[in-house]
């Protein structure tokens, strides 16, 4: 079996990365191709179908994407051509390969203004830059008719690199207190529960090919705040800092953002009969945190 993993540098891509090696066995070093923006800008659909083709793989999983959103904002071209064209690209290569395809996005495509958790056939309807791309790739995803895992997740953090835990341990350490956002809503959801996750789906639909996959909504079960989340990552650093929260409307954003995106990811639950874990858990499972960690 050969598997293309796209952002290999990213959080997701990272933690995929050792759990693909996995699922691929014995050969895996022949057998997982992981690429990073230096082996191929996803900018460049060309660049990107050849790099495919280069692969022959039965599996692309595709952790790559614009993410920053308020930078997008001002490069709109870019955001769009790494967070929809370039998912379309993929998904008409694995379309010809007879590869299945997982592709991620985003709680962002929704706007906030339900107060119950969106399901996946909640309407959609972005705020910002960021998540009309990312609604835009899962519709190519979805028009190119290959095998797919599409799954929405959201607030994802690892307890490395640039992410909201690593700038809050900085920030605390720099500052010897904190002011987050309390006013928007959301499931923090680490990379590594992603990944594994996304393992035991990939191995679902690989053991059953009947099962079509889709869109799926996987995130940490439960809701917080930034500002929620901000002292569950201070707690679990041993840090004692006092924590005010703000209003949106206090800290103002080039990218407007849903001020509710909790995400119900129980078709997924049900579907592949996996449990996805509280977010205050899945925080909790990862290794312990020091101010060192800081972004
Ligand atoms: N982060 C979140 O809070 C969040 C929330 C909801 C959904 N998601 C979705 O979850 C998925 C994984 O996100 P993540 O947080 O793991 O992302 P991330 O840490 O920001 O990593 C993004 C990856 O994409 C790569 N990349 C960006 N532009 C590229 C280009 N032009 N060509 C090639 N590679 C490029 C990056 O490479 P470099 O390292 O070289 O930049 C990096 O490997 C994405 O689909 C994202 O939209 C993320």
């Amino acid at each position: 079996m050969k598997i293309l993993l796209l952002g290999k540098t990213g959080q997701v891509g990272g933690a995929l990365t050792p759990l693909l090696r996995q699922l691929a066995g014995s050969a895996a070093d022949e057998a997982v191709v992981t690429l990073g923006r230096a082996d191929v800008d996803l900018s460049d659909a060309a660049a990107l179908a050849q790099a495919v083709q280069r692969a022959q793989p039965s599996l692309i999983v595709n952790a790559a994407a614009h993410t920053a959103v308020d930078r997008a904002e001002t490069e709109s071209e870019v955001a769009f051509a790494i967070n929809a064209v370039a998912p379309g690209v993929l998904a008409a290569q694995a379309a010809k390969l007879n590869a299945l395809l997982v592709h991620y996005s985003t709680d962002y495509v929704f706007d906030g203004s339900q107060r119950t958790p969106y399901r996946e056939s909640d309407p959609t309807h972005p705020l910002g830059v960021y998540g009309e791309s990312k609604l835009a790739g899962e519709q190519m995803v979805q028009a190119s008719g290959c095998r797919h895992l599409l799954l929405r997740t959201s607030w994802v953090y690892d307890s490395t690199g640039r992410n909201f835990l690593t700038t809050m341990l900085r920030l605390a350490k720099q500052h010897g207190k904190l002011r987050v956002v309390g006013d928007q809503h959301g499931s923090p959801t680490s990379a590594a529960m992603i990944a594994e996750a996304s393992l035991q789906l990939i191995r679902s639909m690989l053991n059953q090919p009947a099962m079509q996959g889709g869109l799926y909504h996987l995130t940490a079960q439960g809701q917080t705040t930034w500002h929620g989340f901000a002292q569950a990552i201070m707690r679990k650093a041993g840090l004692d800092v006092p924590i005010e929260a703000i209003t949106t409307a206090d800290y103002p954003t080039p990218a407007k953002r849903p001020a509710y995106s909790v995400l119900d990811s129980s078709k997924l639950q049900r579907e592949f009969n996996y449990r996805l874990p509280d977010w205050q858990q899945a925080l909790d499972a990862l290794p312990a945190l020091s101010s060192q960690q800081a972004a």
